[in-house]
This record gives C-alpha cells, sequence and structure tokens, in this order.
C-alpha cells in the first residue's frame, strides 16, 4: 500500500518508488506538512520544533499554546485571516463579510483508485489509491477536502482542491490554491518557464530569498509568459546531481504560482487558479472543484525530474492518439504562402512532398470566410471557393490520389468583428457594454463558457470536418483575454474559469466525435502550452520563433516539464522570417528533428543538396520515432557556459541513443568541444560511426565532437549498442 496511515489517524505518508509526502494533524487539528523528499520511515514532524515566537499568534489565549502559532507551522493548507499572515492556501469571503477561514481537520477517506475532476484533465492511472483529508472552518462550516494520489513509478504525487459551502449562508471564494504546502527549512533555487511570443519557457534560475515570488499569467491562457510549471531546487542541484522538486497546473486558463520565503526560512509552495479577477460565489450545498496539479521530487539532479514528468505525460495525460507509432511528417502552408494561396498551391506542396518523403500538408489560415489578411473573417468557418478555386472535397481528394494525407487550420476561439458570426451576434464577444475593448491581432475573443456560443463554432466545424478526408487539424488562437465579462453570465468572477470549462467540454465533444483526427495545439505559437492542453492535444505548435537558434532555448526550457514529442518543430525557410538570421539547412533540421516534425517552405525553392536533407531527415525522424517518442532525454550543454547546445534521448532498452549538437557561434582557434553522454550502459562498447567507444568513455571522458568550420554548425550522431 503506497498510502500510509497511523492508527491514531493522524500520520498520512504518501509513498512512491523514491519519495514520501508526509502530512500529520496537530494538538489543535491543523494538518502540517512535515516532509516532501526522500523515502523516509516514520514521522518526521519530530524534526519540528515549537517556540514561543513574538507577534505570531496563538489559537487561545493559554499559556501552554504560547508556543503553537499557525504563523509558522509548515502547513499543508493555510487560510487568510486566522494568524497565518503567509500568502495564503485560501481565501473566503464569508456571509457575514469576514474573510477568515481556519481549516482543521475533520476526517480522512482512503478510497481505491486515482480521483478525476469533473470537466477537467486530469492524469490517470489504474494503479492507485486517493486519500481525501477533509478539513473545516467550523464557523462557517466552509469544507475544504483535498485529494491526493500518486504515480507510484514516476515518482508523481498529485493534488486537487475541493470547497464546499455547507454553511447557511452564500459565500465566495477569493482564492483557491490547487497545491500548497510549507517546506519547514532549506535554501533553494527556483527555476521558471518565462518568455514572450516568440521565444517561449526559457529557463531562469534565481535564488529565493525573503518575501513571495509571484509568477503568472492573468491572460486567462496559461501563456508564452510565464509556464504554469516551477521547480525548486536545492543550490548545488544540477543536472546530474542534487535535490528538487517539480510542481505544475494541470489548466490552461489564468494561474498563479507563488514561493515564498518567510520571517523563519521556511518555504510556502503553491499553485492554482490565479486569484486576480477570480471571485467565485457557493450558495449554500455548493462546491467548486479546482484543478489538478502535480508534484514530483528528484534527489539526482534535474534530467531524473524531466523524467519522471515525461514519463507522467507520456503514459498518464497525453490521450492515445491515432498515429502513435509515427507522427505524420508535414509541410505546413504558413511560412511558405501566408494568405497567399490557391487549393492548386496546396495540391503543389503535396506533389513535392511525395517525392520527398513527407506525409501530410496542412492548409494554414486564409482558407476560409473573408480571410485575406489578419483583420476579417475569423468566426466564418465556411471554405472560400472562390480564393481555393475549388471545394475542399475535391482539392483533398486530389492530394490524397498524390498519396499525401490532409490537414487543416482552425481558430475556433476567436472572432472578427468583420464577420458574418460577429455582425448576427456582437454579444458573443468576451466585451463588456458600453467599453471599448481591446484588440489582440484585430480580433476578439468568443465566449466559450457560453453552450450556444459553443454549438455554434462546433456546428461549423463539423459542417467542414464532414466535407472532406480530414485527418488533422491545427488548433490555433491568437490572443488572450483581457475582458473577463461573459454576457452570458450573473456572476463576472467565474468567467475565465467557466472558458476553460467550455473549452474543455468542447475539446472532450470534438474528440469524440473525431476520434481519428489528429489534433495539434497552437497559441500565436507556444501561448498554450502546458499539462491541460496536452490532455488534448498531443503535441503543440512550441513557438512561432522558427530560427533553429532561437529555437534552441526554447525547446531546452520547454524540455524541463514537457516531452519532445509534444513539441511541434518544423524547418522554415532561411533567412528566418522571424529575426532574419541565416543558417544551414542541416542545423534547421538538427534542432527540429527532435520533435513532431515538419516543414514551413515551399520545397521547390530549396537547392537539391536541401531537398536531399529533407529526404533524408524525413527518414530519420520516421525511424527513430520510438526513441523521440518514448525513450529517456538528456539536456548536456549548459547555456550559460557552452557556447552549443547538445541533447540526446535514449531508447528505453539502451540499444540506441541520438546525440544532436548545435553551436550557437564560432571563434577562431576556437576550443575542442567535448561532451560527456549520459544514460549508456557503462560496461557496454557503442558503435558512433566508424568508432567503438565504451560506455565509460562516452559519459565518464567524453565524446569529441568534430572541429566546427563555421556558426551555427550542427552534428547528429547515432549511437548503437555493439553486442
Ligand atoms: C499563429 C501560428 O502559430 C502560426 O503558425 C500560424 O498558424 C498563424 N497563427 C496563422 O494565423
Amino acid at each position: 500500500m503506497s498510502i500510509g496511515i497511523s492508527d491514531d489517524g493522524k500520520l498520512f505518508t504518501i509513498d512512491t518508488e523514491n519519495t514520501s509526502y508526509q502530512m500529520k494533524v496537530t494538538s489543535q487539528g491543523h494538518l502540517i506538512h512535515t516532509h516532501y523528499g526522500r523515502r523516509i520511515y516514520g514521522d518526521a514532524s519530530i524534526n519540528l520544533e515549537r517556540k514561543d515566537r513574538g507577534f505570531s499568534q496563538n489559537p487561545t489565549p493559554e499559556k501552554k499554546l504560547r508556543d503553537y502559532s499557525i504563523d509558522y507551522l509548515p502547513l499543508e493548507l493555510s487560510g487568510f485571516g486566522s494568524g497565518d499572515y503567509r500568502t495564503s492556501a485560501v481565501t473566503i469571503m464569508n456571509g457575514d463579510g469576514s474573510t477568515c477561514f481556519n481549516p482543521v481537520f475533520e476526517g480522512y477517506e482512503l478510497k481505491k483508485g486515482k480521483y478525476s475532476i469533473e470537466g477537467l484533465p486530469a492524469f490517470a492511472t489504474d494503479n492507485a489509491e486517493t486519500l481525501v483529508i477533509t478539513l473545516v472552518d467550523k464557523a462557517s462550516q466552509v469544507r475544504a477536502r483535498l485529494f491526493y494520489s500518486f504515480l507510484q513509478e514516476k515518482d508523481i504525487i498529485t493534488r486537487a482542491l475541493e470547497i464546499e459551502n455547507d454553511g447557511d449562508k452564500d459565500i465566495r471564494i477569493l482564492k483557491a490554491m490547487s497545491t500548497s504546502f510549507d517546506i519547514a527549512y532549506g535554501d533553494y533555487d527556483l527555476i521558471s518557464f518565462p518568455g514572450r511570443h516568440c521565444y517561449e519557457r526559457v529557463e531562469n534560475r534565481e535564488h529565493v530569498s525573503w518575501g513571495c515570488k509571484r509568477l503568472g499569467s492573468t491572460r486567462g491562457y496559461s501563456s508564452h509568459q510565464m509556464n504554469p510549471a516551477f521547480i525548486l531546487a536545492e543550490r548545488n542541484t544540477d543536472e546530474e546531481n542534487g535535490e528538487a522538486i517539480a510542481c505544475a497546473l494541470v489548466y490552461s486558463g489564468s494561474f498563479v504560482a507563488e514561493v515564498e520565503k518567510s520571517q523563519y526560512g521556511s518555504f510556502r509552495v503553491q499553485i492554482g487558479i490565479n486569484d486576480e479577477a477570480f471571485s467565485y460565489p457557493l450558495a449554500p450545498g455548493e462546491c467548486f472543484r479546482g484543478p489538478e496539479a502535480i508534484l514530483s521530487f528528484s534527489a539526482e539532479g534535474l534530467d531524473r525530474l524531466s523524467y519522471n514528468l515525461h514519463m507522467a505525460a507520456r503514459e498518464n495525460l497525453i490521450r492515445e492518439i491515432p498515429d502513435r507509432k509515427h507522427r505524420p511528417v508535414l509541410i505546413n502552408s504558413w511560412e511558405g504562402c501566408y494568405f497567399d494561396f490557391s487549393a492548386q498551391n496546396i495540391i503543389d506542396l503535396a506533389r513535392d512532398a511525395k517525392t520527398l518523403g513527407a506525409d501530410m500538408v496542412v492548409m494554414d489560415d486564409g482558407w476560409f470566410g473573408k480571410r485575406d489578411d489578419d483583420f476579417s473573417g475569423l468566426g466564418d468557418w465556411y471554405v472560400n471557393e472562390k480564393k481555393l478555386k475549388m471545394t475542399l472535397g475535391e482539392m483533398v481528394e486530389r492530394i490524397n490520389k498524390e498519396g499525401i494525407r490532409f490537414g487543416i487550420w482552425f481558430e475556433p476561439e476567436m472572432v472578427c468583428e468583420d464577420s458574418d458570426l460577429y455582425r448576427a451576434h456582437p454579444d458573443w464577444a468576451l466585451t463588456v457594454p458600453g467599453r471599448t475593448p481591446s484588440y489582440g491581432r484585430s480580433q476578439l475573443v468568443l465566449d466559450f463558457s457560453r453552450k450556444e456560443v459553443r454549438d455554434n463554432i462546433f456546428e461549423q466545424m463539423s459542417r467542414i470536418m464532414d466535407s472532406a478526408n480530414i485527418e488533422y487539424i491545427k488548433w490555433d488562437a491568437n490572443r488572450h483575454i483581457s475582458e473577463f465579462f461573459s454576457r452570458g453570465a450573473e456572476d463576472q468572477g467565474t468567467t475565465g474559469y467557466r472558458y476553460m470549462l467550455g473549452l474543455y467540454e468542447f475539446l472532450e465533444k470534438f474528440k469524440n466525435r473525431y476520434p481519428g483526427v489528429i489534433l495539434e495545439g497552437c497559441s500565436g505559437g507556444g501561448g498554450r502550452f502546458d499539462y491541460g492542453m496536452l490532455h488534448y492535444f498531443p503535441f503543440i505548435w512550441t513557438s512561432d520563433n522558427t530560427d533553429p537558434i532561437d529555437r534552441l532555448s526554447i525547446q531546452r526550457g520547454t524540455s524541463f516539464f514537457y516531452p519532445p514529442e509534444t513539441m511541434g518543430c518544423h524547418v522554415s525557410a532561411s533567412p528566418n522570417h522571424q529575426d532574419g538570421r541565416e543558417t544551414p539547412f542541416f542545423t534547421r533540421c538538427a534542432t527540429a528533428l527532435t520533435g513532431t516534425f515538419g516543414y514551413e517552405l515551399v520545397p521547390s525553392r530549396l537547392s537539391d543538396e536541401e531537398r536531399s536533407i529533407m529526404k533524408w531527415a524525413n527518414e530519420y525522424n520516421r525511424s527513430n520515432w520510438e526513441i523521440i517518442s518514448k525513450g529517456r532525454y538528456h539536456r548536456l550543454s549548459d547555456p550559460e557556459q557552452d557556447d552549443y547546445y547538445a541533447w540526446m534521448i535514449v531508447a528505453n532498452d539502451g540499444s540506441k541513443a541520438i546525440l544532436h549538437t548545435v553551436s550557437k557561434t564560432n571563434h577562431g582557434n576556437n576550443r575542442s568541444v567535448s561532451i560527456r553522454l549520459r544514460g549508456l550502459d557503462e560496461k557496454a562498447w557503442y558503435r558512433i560511426g566508424e568508432n567503438v567507444v565504451s560506455g565509460s568513455v562516452l559519459m565518464y571522458s567524453g565524446m569529441l565532437i568534430p572541429d566546427r568550420k563555421g556558426c551555427y554548425e550542427a552534428g547528429i550522431f547515432i549511437i548503437e549498442k555493439v553486442e
């Protein structure tokens, strides 16, 4: 059994293969956090000291409780307004206008199987239990239920929070963190993944000092600007050594993550729905369910942490998808054609795709409504036959005849004011009556919290889907929400949350109706790259920035939480359209080839040499797909120190590995580069090109990378075990 409960029902220990997560009920009924880290046996609360501390309130005036204060106890769920001054996990506006919430233990339940959360995506497994701990604020009779489960071999703990109003007055939830716990001792770095459009999820490591560090998104989407995932690492933790805790939210809307170093040096760690523009009314008898958060702990550095997270995403989150054996290598029309194409251009792409060994063409933005630029048309999902010069069905038939599959682009959640949909239903956009809305890419966000809006878009999309053999959808969303105002809602504090519930419901319905269709997620690149989305979209367009050198840090940052095959990676033209950088074709391939692979260019404009590399690359991605999508990923270079990037993926049976290197720059009389590989068998021998080298030499001495002749040079090495 992996959830251990002491005989008195007060000590709870959740064990995974290598970790323990422990909580205890105190004499005053508070649930404290006693340990999260390596496996332990016994009660870790012995490590906590009680002291009479000034200006840290006590629960009673009695002398004997002068040394008891929730202001310094490491809590498992803190409430605002009862004497804990750290950032709270739950804030409630009670019926009497007070904002006090003092959750104390009421009971627990141990259930078979892992919990699920109605209407929200969550990790799933057949092999777990659920511990439900109920805490109650006695005065208001508001209950918080904490749901815990785990993924045993992956060292993952999951938690979700439910709040129920069992009192007799209406209340309002002002803040509800999905997970929250305090670490009593330590010295930590916070690793977060901030960014911007075209520069997403770049690793940022900083020492955690006094005060509260708040990371988050208020954009209604998880955002390019901050990913809903972070790592707390001991100061000397690196890829291979040291302790680290990962924390992430399984949610795609606004979120907040907080890490607070308190006056006594403890750390509060939490993540949940952002409390900005969130205010959730609960009438007596009603219940609020928050999204799931996950934690993972590694005592073997960040490499192991990523491995835990990758395997959990692959096996316990991402739905079984068609083409799991190999994702289609595709040519997307966007950077090759933008809005300027007819059906014939797409058919020509398909013809070329066939000769080059690709599998699919994807017709991106511009095929529907009045859409010759990005000022109009969104919301009108009917084919612009005048532009295509044939029907969609006819075009797809001709593409299929070439032996090529077909995919199409949609942006279902958006509307342009210049569209029939907006003219008929201006109130379907998230705007506030009497206020000029803010525009992003000249478009507004549709109110997906409303069923009639979702039904209309579903019906329009289905008509397109049913009219041709569409095997793939790229689902885009090119702005974030600013006006959280639904004309269909009585209470606006829930609009962002209900938008997400609506979107998840739509995706669920869509997946059921079109189970064979492959879905690629996208929000102007990686503006919504999170575990919530990955439940529905097995991969996501990583960034609108296709420059292979910028992509190195974007993909590296993304790899901490998300496995390589979840990253959409395409080769584009040089000079690059986003930053004008010129790079060799092979380098562009080397950067993109370890993800879900494809192109954003017109192959007929390539040289013969580039076309032959393209053929080779398509086959490389296909023949190494098993390793890419199932193997263990290792980040081998340190971007702070090294002027090259290196990463490798090792097959789970250890028989083969692929190593990719790309140099960011070059120097005259440069230093030689030797890279220590990882994940091989130290006793085995490996063939690399003409050489046979022992695993121990490759891992503990290193592998010399051939001399660089120019900037942005890349290497791809296949490392095969010699039997
Ligand atoms: C943003 C996407 O990330 C691009 O790849 C492309 O699909 C455009 N939108 C189309 O408008």
